[in-house]
């Protein structure tokens, strides 16, 4: 079996690579957004509104306006035109909020911002903000929990287009079903999420004249670009977007939220920049959650096994104004072998602020329910014989040590605790959007590399010096990587698990392109030691130009071929068009993988902790191993809070989330995360790209919530079906 536990090669491909830009985060010189520092920069804090529904009748600003140092307190009648945004082409124009800030006086979730305090210094802006007083029409918010499908239309809106309530059907799954000899019914819960990314949302807006420039913690800066020039009816070339470096998003930061045209509208009326960052507590608010979804899962199998029938019928929360879709039914039509299905869902408005994507949208919570009705349902069958399993969960059980496995609730032990052994299978798309990058080869020996990408945290620096690298021959520490900024070429979202899929073949014609400049320029400069061959009898390798027939060791350097041309550099502009999205793919595209989980239970003191998790991915070509590594365990140590402790409650009185605090929203820490072995199969998958990497930012939080339920099921006999796992649960 072909793993990535192999030795290292000399190509920077394939290699664990420390980070190119660890050095500058841990040095304290990397910049994030609010890091910046402008001449005459004001500081921007929203007033949130304390009602969750209802309307501002009154807003009294005198005393606010009157504090020393404010500048000013925007609200509707002075914060000057802003437009809504609208989807253009392809990825275009996303955003999971539409409304304008303040564009009415309606008041639809906990939060919402109603007014801006702008003042010299952040405390002040602060002051100022609690001083603003509002008086409301009030009414009751809606924020009930259990979740009834709204009466929608069989086709709806979502943030991405019109969707089919009935996702997916096959066969006959209601008449397989009633047929089936062993039947499964159950509704499995996941909580809404918030995501807490430890870089706060943040913007700083600047204008010179007509042009914008917005400093902005942002997963995607080209998206955010386009909606802000909508939204100030700009066009795109005059909006400039730079986020050099995020302290991750987890989705949160996709698509623009309103912090970021409020700050460009109070920009635009004081004539000055403004800097707007939010609290922890608004992070809770106005910048997105993975929307509480209800699942029934019914499943239909023979005696001996096989699945004959399939329904998943999901439900999810949405906001009042805003239809983010959560797409819990992705990987139910393919992730069984089963002639008879059918997907549903439906929505169900709340006075939430707007949902969106977290880490694995949609399929992390629906591999929860139809994993966890997976194992419940081979509960009540006949065990194999024998199996022929897939290579990942070969691997994994392996690792594991799955056939020590005793099937018996609480017959497991290991110094003096009881042990819960479960797993559970994942997926996640893989596929590329759009893309341009440039390479730049240099007379000192250096390349540089640009495109206008993001490193959320994930590696991106490094994948692009790996890549650029691997081309040119330039070592590692003579890349130098430009990403973050509108003004470079075109790159990907940070979004989907598809930025470093989506990089490799721009960057790879890139370097192609700059390398055929520099093979013409090599065969006709005058006194080149290549002046008499064609181009085409030229060749590049390792940072060499060589004649084919001579081989690479009478090669010349590039940088010395361009000094001796008297040319400080050879470009390359490099393009990929997009495969996600193809209305008619030729294949269907996923990574796979599968977690196996043991949980130690301790009835006397109630006490669950996770104590060994081993994850196998087949997610194509590794690129990074070591940062790929990271991406998988940190999805693990997510995967344990969403499972044990993540969930964001909501006040049914005021509507408000209650828990919006880092001491009371529970996430896991390093306290929390066992050893966790992760192995990743090398299968190259060609179809994405020439080099066969796939994503891994968002898969190794998929399916594990069910692998910790089922071990949960294996320790204590219980079977949770709503998220987080609770103590209170587990007691007998
Ligand atoms: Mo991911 S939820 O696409 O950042």
């Amino acid at each position: 079996m072909p793993t990535t536990q192999k030795t290292q090669t000399a190509s920077p491909v394939g290699r664990d690579t420390p980070r190119v830009d660890g050095p500058r985060k841990v040095s304290g010189l990397a910049q994030y957004t609010s890091d910046f520092h402008f001449p005459g920069m004001l500081y921007a804090v929203p007033v949130e509104a304390t009602i969750a529904n209802g309307k501002v009748v009154k807003l009294d600003t005198a005393a606010a306006e009157k504090m020393p140092g404010v500048r000013a307190i925007f609200h509707r009648e002075n914060i000057g035109k802003i437009f809504r945004s609208t989807l253009g082409q392809g990825f275009e124009g996303v955003c999971e909020e539409r409304r304008p800030p303040f564009e009415d006086d309606v008041v639809r979730y906990y939060g919402q911002y109603i007014a801006l305090a702008v003042a010299d210094t952040f405390e002040t802006a602060k002051a100022a903000a609690d001083a603003v007083r509002a008086t409301y029409a009030k009414e009751k918010p809606n924020v009930e929990t259990d979740l009834k499908a709204d009466d929608d239309p069989d086709e709806v809106v979502t943030t991405f287009g019109t969707r089919q309530r009935l996702d997916s059907k096959r066969g006959d799954a209601e008449g397989a079903f009633a047929s089936s000899p062993v039947k499964l019914d159950q509704t499995y819960v996941t909580p809404s999420e918030t995501h807490n990314p430890l870089e706060l949302h943040a913007t700083t807006a600047i204008w010179d004249g007509s042009t914008l420039t917005l400093y902005e913690s942002s997963q995607g800066v080209v998206n955010l670009r386009g909606v802000l020039a909508q939204m100030f009816g700009l066009p795109k070339e005059n909006v400039r977007v730079i986020t050099k470096f995020v302290g991750s998003g987890f989705g949160s930061k996709l698509w623009p939220w309103t912090q970021c045209p409020l700050a460009a509208a109070a920009a635009r009326q004081v004539g000055k920049p403004v800097k707007l960052v939010l609290s922890r507590k608004m992070m809770f608010q106005s910048v997105g959650h993975r929307p509480r979804t209800q699942q029934r899962v019914r499943l239909g199998a023979t005696r001996d096994g096989k699945l004959v029938s399939l329904q998943h019928d999901y439900v999810y929360q949405r906001s009042i104004l805003d239809a983010h879709h959560e797409d819990c039914g992705e990987a139910t039509p393919f992730q069984y072998s089963v002639a008879n299905l059918r997907v549903t869902f439906g929505r169900a408005r709340r006075n939430v602020g707007a949902g969106a994507d977290m880490r694995g949208p949609g399929r992390v919570p629906g591999l929860y329910a139809t994993e966890s009705a997976m194992n419940e349902l081979a509960d009540q069958l006949i065990p194999f014989s024998s199996r022929h399993l897939l290579e990942c969960f070969e691997l994994g059980a392996e690792k594991f040590g799955w056939s020590r496995r005793s099937p018996e609730v609480g017959s497991m032990k290991r110094d003096g605790l009881t042990l819960g052994w479960g797993m559970a299978g994942c997926s996640w798309i893989a596929g590329r959007f759009s893309s341009e990058a440039s390479v730049e080869l240099r007379d000192d020996g250096t390349a540089r590399v640009a495109s206008a990408t993001q490193d959320i945290g994930t590696g991106m620096y490094t994948i692009l010096a790996q890549l650029t690298s691997q081309k040119t021959g330039v070592p590692l520490d003579k890349v130098e990587v430009a990403l973050g900024d509108t003004s470079l070429p075109e790159g990907p979202l940070s979004g989907g698990s598809m930025a470093t899929e989506s990089v490799v073949p721009a960057v790879f014609s890139a370097a192609d392109n700059a390398i055929t400049s520099l093979l013409t320029i090599a065969a006709t400069t005058p006194g080149s030691p290549f002046e008499k061959h064609k181009p085409d009898d030229l060749a590049f390798e390792g940072g060499r130009v060589f004649v084919k027939a001579d081989g690479p060791a009478k090669g010349v350097p590039f940088d010395d071929l361009l000094r001796r041309a008297n040319l400080r550099l050879v470009s390359g502009s490099g393009r990929s068009e997009a495969t996600f999205g193809n209305p008619k793919p030729k294949f269907s595209t996923h990574s796979w993988g599968c977690h196996f989980v043991e949980v130690t239970w301790q009835p006397e003191l109630a006490r669950l902790r996770v104590s060994r998790v081993v994850t196998v991915m087949d997610a194509g070509r590794i690129i990074n191993p070591l940062a790929g590594r990271n991406q998988i365990v940190g999805a693990v140590v997510m995967g344990i809070g969403m499972a044990l402790l993540e969930h964001t409650s909501y006040d049914p009185q005021n509507g408000a989330p209650i828990n919006s605090n880092l001491a009371d929203y529970v996430v896991a820490v390093n306290a929390d995360a066992p050893p966790i072995d992760v192995h990743f199969l090398d299968f190259p998958d060609k179809e994405i790209n020439e080099l066969g990497a796939r994503g891994i930012g968002e898969i190794g939080l998929a399916g594990f919530a069910a692998a910790i339920t089922t071990a949960v099921h294996h320790a204590t006999g219980v079977r949770v079906r709503e998220l987080p796992v609770k103590i209170e649960n587990l007691l007998a």
